[in-house]
């Protein structure tokens, strides 16, 4: 009989099903969308019921094309961060807010204050920023009284949609880490944390490891999905670590850099090493055992999507390589600074900006265009630094994300970062994570590392280039130097615009 297992991926733009066989290989997939819904400044929410909805009908899609009765185990990947809170009956108390919520600056600082800055970087593995769970747990007491006081569980999105499948409240370790309220050395609620910030510990969901089974579909989850009641449900993690499982990046110093809309250097780390200012994310990894960095650049390939909608509309994406292509190294003295949504890491700042920093008569499309790319890759290299810093030196990485498929941006991000970037034989994602660890729940590997090392293979490598890396070696430091000399600005041309 064939043996399957589910990754089910509740992503903010929508939820996804896909099914693996025991060889890793993809037998079924199909997702549903979501509405986002801005409806202040600064707001970011959405109806946890679509999230349920989305994926009953893309289990039912996948269910067509394998039997629910060969479905081995589900595995749960999503969004991080996001708050949805339930009174006693599970009935939802207002929109989920989620993690590109900007309102929560005012409680960030005040628990900063209360706690301190130096307390969080050691037990939850960062500054408390507002796309986190524990300010957006402040933010309802404070502005709507009557919802927190109803409230009788807190959970993320994919633990939502586990609670309808299954019954249990449950969340994993990686995913709980977002939350900002874990002490993530240990792998535990804080709760001296809690205590400082008046939390009840009953609020929250129980802990659970990746690969852990944590609970069962029930009848009513199997009357709506039809998947088969009693099939066993893993942690899962949150989508950050899944696509890391997915890439195979699990041990220490194994590293993957994604360069999609916002760009994200990823490590795994075998100890608990906060970075000393918190200037990255330090998470539980969803592999036990194992911890990762995170950098988070906010906009990276959005960039060039930027510069391609405001200046060359009409040109393809492969136009703009061939003229960068065409341009030298450094752009003829021209540099990017990329922070055009404001940036998370390495400066926490929302009101960063975007700067061409250089610009001569010289300067034509095909500098512009070299420079965003290389700003860019300055941007992903200041997160490697980070690590460097921490002694966790990447000898190469896994790269990712639509920047990769450019030739010259590629050499360009290699360049860069002075290590070989490869490429991977999947690009499934999160989704693909979270079935893996469904794997190693059922017992199909013994472990994540025996299954990642049997499913994900390097495809190509490619390699620095000497004179490159020299050339960006002398012109890093210039652009390290932007940031401080252009923060004041970027903050009066903020309060200018108003
Ligand atoms: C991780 C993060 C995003 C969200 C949405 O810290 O904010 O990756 O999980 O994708």
């Amino acid at each position: 009989m064939p043996r399957y297992f589910i990754g089910i991926d509740v992503s903010t733009t929508a939820s996804k099903a896909l099914a693996i066989d025991e060889s890793g290989t993809v037998v079924a997939s199909h997702g549903e969308a979501h509405e986002l819904s801005t409806p202040r400044p600064l707001w970011s929410e959405q109806d946890p019921r679509q999230w349920w909805a989305a994926t009953c009908a893309s289990l039912r899609a996948v269910l067509q094309q394998i039997s629910a009765d060969d479905v081995a185990a589900v595995g749960l990947t999503g969004q991080m961060h996001g708050l949805t809170l339930l009174d006693a009956g599970n009935q939802i108390l207002r929109p989920a807010i989620l993690w590109n919520d900007q309102r929560t600056g005012p409680q960030c600082a005040a628990i900063t204050e209360q706690v301190g800055a130096e307390w969080l970087y050691e037990h939850i593995g960062s500054l408390m920023l507002p796309g986190f769970t524990a300010p957006k747990i402040a933010w309802v007491r404070e502005h709507e009284p009557e919802v927190f006081a109803q409230a009788a569980h807190i959970l993320l999105p994919k633990d939502y949609v586990r609670l309808l499948l299954t019954g249990a409240y449950v969340t994993d370790v990686s995913d709980g880490s977002g939350i900002a309220l874990m002490d993530i050395g240990r792998r535990t609620w804080s709760d001296e944390l809690l205590a400082a910030l008046d939390i009840p510990r009953a609020l929250l969901p129980e802990l659970c490891e990746g690969p852990e089974v944590c609970a069962r579909v029930s009848a009513a989850g199997a009357e709506a999905t039809g998947l088969r009641a009693g099939t066993p449900v893993v942690g899962g993690a949150g989508d950050q670590p899944a696509t890391a499982i997915g890439s195979g990046i699990l041990r220490r110093g194994q590293t993957s850099i994604t360069v999609g809309t916002s760009g994200v250097v990823f490590t795994a780390n075998d100890q608990y090493q906060p970075e000393p200012d918190g200037r990255l994310h330090t998470f539980c990894h969803a592999v036990p055992g194992q911890w990762f960095h995170m950098g988070v650049m906010l906009s990276a390939a959005g960039g060039m999507r930027w510069l391609h909608d405001a200046v060359a509309a009409g040109s393809s994406y492969d136009q703009l390589s061939d003229l960068a292509a065409a341009v030298p190294r450094g752009a003829d003295g021209l540099v990017f600074v990329p922070y055009l949504t404001g940036e998370r890491h390495p400066h926490p700042d929302p009101l960063a900006r975007g700067a061409f920093v250089g610009l001569t008569l010289r300067s034509g499309l095909g500098q512009l265009v070299r420079s965003v790319m290389e700003g860019v890759a300055f941007g992903l290299r200041d997160n490697l630094e980070l690590l460097r810093g921490l002694g966790v030196a990447p000898a190469t990485a896994a790269i990712s994300g639509g920047a990769s498929q450019s030739p010259v941006w590629r050499q360009i991000l290699t360049d860069i970062a002075g290590i070989p970037l490869y490429t991977i034989n999947s690009s499934e994602g999160a989704a693909l994570g979270a079935a893996i660890l469904a794997a190693v729940g059922a017992g199909a590997w013994p472990d994540v590392p025996s299954a990642c090392n049997d499913l994900i293979r390097q495809v190509d490598v490619t390699h620095p280039a000497a004179a490159g890396v020299a050339d960006y070696e002398r012109l890093y430091p210039i652009y390290r130097g932007l940031y401080p000399a252009l923060r004041q600005s970027f903050a009066e041309l903020a309060a200018f615009e108003g």
